[in-house]
This record gives structure tokens, C-alpha cells and sequence, in this order.
């Protein structure tokens, strides 16, 4: 793990888009980003340097982390409608392709083989951003998902319910997630895991400083050959 201390969000932002922009193989690439509040500054300037002509997405696909089951892209706070309003709207040259995951199908495990389909038809991921959660889940990997498995649903862990209507308005009460796997993760040629902020600094700490145990998802990616960590300071403090 290569760590990369930034004094501050901003400076975390545009570090993380920058390695993105670089992870990018010219004329192709598929890449997926996360949703929450640690990229919107990451995504800001990921949007900013594709708008300049600094950054070629043409032949890049775009695929994205995870969702709430249950919720579409018309809701807001769901992570379908964070990539259109924060990146896909926002961009002036769009991706070759996008396939952003429908917590709302009809048919929630056909959703998940699409998911299965799409990385695997155009992947593996070359650059794949991550943040964590404060249980240390990758996506909704939440405590014990198996580290060998590619996109699943998986029932929300109690500290997700905890913190999920920072989000979204209680009104919605989605009991699963969808998500990437770990397997798929660990399989992509770069990753980059963001983080800010002091509350975030232990579980940064047992991820990187501790063993590797699925009770600690994003610890697997102490074995991943090509992992950046870019945090702030705050977040940083254990490590
Ligand atoms: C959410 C998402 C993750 C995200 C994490 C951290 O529940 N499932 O993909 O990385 O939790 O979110 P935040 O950046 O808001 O702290």
C-alpha cells in the first residue's frame, strides 16, 4: 500500500483525480467510482480535468460500485442518482459506455449478473476508488463478505443503517445493498481508497495496521499489488 498523507480535503480531491486520470490505459479503460461524501470533491475535479480536454474518457467505460436495493435513480441520495448528478451530468464529453447498477429492478439478481457480465465482458477494472465505511466495508462488502466473491447482494450491517440517512430521508429503509465484490476489487490493476476526516482514523488504522479478516473488509487490500491510500491528515493520524 502506498500511502499519500494530504493537508487537507482539497488537496486529497485532487490527488486521488489525478491518479485516477493516470490509471486510465489510453483508448480504453473501464473505471468505477464510489458514492457518499468523500469523492465529491475526487469527482469535482475528475469532471474539471475531462471538461479541459486534460483527461480522455472516449474509449473509457464507466461502471458503477454499489447501490441501495430498493432505490432507483430518481431517488435522491441513491447512489445511481450521485453518479448522474455529481459526474455523469456534470461532464461535457461522456464515456464510451456506462453501467450504473438499478437498486429498483424488478429482478434484483439479474441486476447482479449484469453487473457480474459487464466487468467481466470489459474488465478486469483499471482503475477502481473506493471509500470506506466506518465498519471498513469496500462498496456494501460489509463485515464477512467473503473475499471471493464477485457482485452480490448482501443484507446492510448495523453501523450501515446507522449512518445511511446522512444520505437519503427515512422515508426509505433499504435492508440490502449491491455491490462489486471483493474479488472483482482486488482484480483491478489500480486501486485508490480516499479518506478523510478524524472519524475515519481507527478504522483506517485496523485496516491497514491490523491483520487481514473479512471482519475488516477493506484489510484484503494489504495484499493488493497496486493500492494508494489518499487521506488528509485527520484521517491518517494510525497509520
Ligand atoms: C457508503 C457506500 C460506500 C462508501 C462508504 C463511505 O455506504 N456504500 O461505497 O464508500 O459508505 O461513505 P462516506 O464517503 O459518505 O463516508
Amino acid at each position: 500500500m502506498q500511502l499519500i498523507v494530504c493537508k487537507d480535503y482539497e488537496a486529497m480531491s485532487l490527488k486521488a483525480a489525478e491518479l485516477a486520470v493516470e490509471g486510465i490505459p489510453a483508448g480504453r479503460g473501464l473505471i468505477s467510482f464510489p458514492g457518499g461524501d468523500t469523492p465529491l470533491g475526487m469527482i469535482g475535479e475528475f469532471v474539471k480535468m475531462v471538461n479541459q480536454g486534460k483527461a480522455d474518457i472516449s474509449q473509457t467505460r464507466y461502471v458503477s460500485l454499489d447501490e441501495w436495493v430498493g432505490l432507483g435513480v430518481e431517488d435522491s441520495g441513491s447512489c445511481a442518482w450521485f453518479n448522474h448528478t455529481h459526474l455523469l451530468s456534470k461532464l461535457q464529453k461522456s464515456f464510451l459506455e456506462t453501467h450504473i447498477i438499478n437498486g429498483k429492478a424488478a429482478d434484483i439478481d439479474a441486476e447482479r449478473r449484469g453487473l457480474d457480465s459487464f466487468i467481466e465482458q470489459y474488465g478486469p477494472l483499471d482503475v477502481s476508488v473506493l471509500g470506506i465505511g466506518m465498519n471498513g466495508h469496500l462498496g456494501f462488502n460489509e463485515e464477512d463478505a467473503g473475499f471471493d466473491l464477485n457482485a452480490h447482494i448482501i443484507p446492510l450491517s448495523a453501523t450501515t443503517k446507522k449512518v445511511m440517512h446522512k444520505y437519503f430521508t427515512p422515508e426509505y429503509q433499504p435492508e440490502q445493498g449491491i455491490t462489486q465484490g471483493p474479488k472483482q476489487i482486488m482484480a483491478a490493476r489500480r486501486v485508490i481508497l480516499i479518506a478523510n476526516g478524524a472519524h475515519k482514523a481507527e478504522i483506517l488504522s485496523k485496516s491497514f495496521r491490523g491483520p487481514v479478516s473479512q471482519a475488516v473488509p477493506a484489510s484484503i487490500l494489504q495484499k493488493h499489488p497496486n493500492c494508494f491510500v489518499v487521506a488528509d491528515k485527520e484521517a491518517a493520524a494510525g497509520l
